[in-house]
């Protein structure tokens, strides 16, 4: 199966999008749509290509980091040959054999793709059926035969009412491409070139065209915001039953959202309204309702309701409570059961940091860190003011700003001494 190119089309105007980010860059499960369809790709041929325009260096900044050479840029002369027969023009295909992707298509998967690329006929398209198929061209097919695709935009009354929709995955043979891509005529509508044209051309030079047929969701493209939502929808219930088959408990699973690059190892529990962001690696533990944990690692431990687990935090054989948040910070073996926030910390076996605790980090210009050792107790509002150290067994009174570090055993305390005045209340308010 090496032996396909795959040409993946990234090089539209997106405008129905209204945004600032090109298309393809915004986000499903915390991936950018065209990852997935790079992926899609790459399970299936050594030579992959994305079409983009001169000017899109954000796109090519982010493939780069994504999947370095593993992927060539190639751009399209979108001057001289707008739309999607133009995208296609600007690849080179390496191998006889040429898949092409439209960037947009999110929930594509490598099976559908390989069915695709296993096609021999000129041009293999790829079909769905719609109930309400406005936006996609409209699939012709007659006595069995692909006749053509029709735009939305040129479809009669009648071709608008065909259910059977493009879905923007085709195979096409080198050899044909090379000889009907510049046959292609700017449509009469949009003045763009069709890649769907490539059909009608194919049939009416009687050679074979196949449809392989797909699910809808699988095959959907994305051109707006509500398209988004609704394939991220889908892309976080089949990602999550994949995590609950292998293990992963889940309360009320629909209320949970869960990145895609996230993973679980060994029994883990996820509560209700859990956010689960980024690179976060989670290690038998439970993440109670409403906590968020970004690109984090959680061992052992238990973590919320509502607490807030922010970026680089390693979580080990801790118990986090409720409304408490961590940052850059390091926990093993640690007691924060109440209203914190730990942010760039290390916090050492057998500590417990009471309620209202507070690494105060920041002095306005710079981050400063904050080291707690094992077996210290934190009395409740406690303000820990960085860059400091508290060593091993310390007890730290409530209500204590702590500004110089302590000495091993130390009980540390700063707060002013306690007058009481007796009767006052009643004098003052002239009760008794
Ligand atoms: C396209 C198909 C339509 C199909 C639908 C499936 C055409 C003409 N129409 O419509 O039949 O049902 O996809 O989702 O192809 N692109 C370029 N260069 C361009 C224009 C577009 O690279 O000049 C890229 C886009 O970035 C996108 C893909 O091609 O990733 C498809 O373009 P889009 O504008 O989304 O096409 P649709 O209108 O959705
Ligand atoms: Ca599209």
């Amino acid at each position: 199966m090496s032996k396909v190119s795959a040409a993946i089309l990234a090089a539209g105007a997106g405008t129905r999008m209204k945004s600032r980010t090109p298309k393809v860059l915004h986000r499903v499960s915390g991936r950018a749509m065209i990852d997935y369809v790079i992926l899609a790709a790459l399970d299936i041929s050594d030579d992959v290509q994305v079409v983009l325009r001169p000017e899109s260096e954000d796109i090519r900044a982010h493939l780069e980091r994504e999947f370095g050479d593993r992927v060539i840029c190639v751009y399209q002369d979108y001057e001289n040959f707008p739309g999607t027969a133009g995208a296609l023009k600007a690849a080179s295909p390496k191998h006889e054999r040429v898949v092409a992707l439209n960037g947009d298509m999110p929930l594509i998967n490598g099976d559908f793709v390989k069915a695709l690329a296993s096609r021999q006929e000129d041009a293999a398209i790829s079909v769905f059926t719609k109930l309400d198929p406005f936006g996609y061209g409209r699939v012709v097919i007659k006595n069995d035969r692909v006749i053509k695709i029709v735009e939305e935009k040129d479809a009669s009354e009648a071709e608008k009412k065909i259910a059977a929709v493009n879905g923007g995955a085709y195979s096409f043979s080198r050899s044909f491409l090379s000889g009907f891509l510049p046959k292609i005529r700017a449509s009469r509508s949009q003045k763009e070139y069709y890649i769907t044209d490539l059909i009608a051309l194919a049939a009416s030079d009687n050679r074979s065209v196949s449809a392989t047929w797909g699910d809808e969701y699988i095959l959907m493209g994305v051109n707006s915001k509500a398209e988004l939502a609704i394939a991220e929808a889908y892309h976080q219930k089949t990602l999550k039953e994949t995590l609950m088959s292998a293990g992963v408990a889940m309360r009320l699973p629909e209320t949970i959202y869960i990145d895609a690059n996230a993973i679980f190892e060994g029994e883990c529990v996820v509560e209700n309204g859990a956010v689960i962001l980024g690179k976060t690696k989670i290690i038998r533990s439970v993440v109670k309702a409403h906590s968020v944990i970004e690109d984090s690692v959680v061992i052992g431990s238990d973590v919320g309701p509502m607490a807030h687990i922010r970026p680089n935090s390693e979580i080990v054989n801790t118990h986090i409570g409720n409304y408490v948040e961590t940052k850059s910070a390091k926990l093993s073996g640690v007691k924060a059961g109440h209203l914190s926030y730990l942010g760039d910390a290390t916090i050492g076996e057998g500590t417990n940091i009471g309620a209202g605790t507070i690494t105060c980090n920041f002095d306005g210009k710079s981050k400063y860190q904050t080291a707690i050792g094992k077996n210290v107790f934190i009395g409740s509002d406690t303000q820990l003011v960085a860059p400091i150290t508290i060593p091993n067994n310390v007890i730290i009174g409530a209500g204590t700003t702590v500004v110089k570090d302590p000495s091993e055993g130390d009980l540390v305390l700063s707060r002013s001494k306690q007058i009481s005045v007796a009767n006052f209340f009643f004098n003052f308010f002239r009760k008794k």
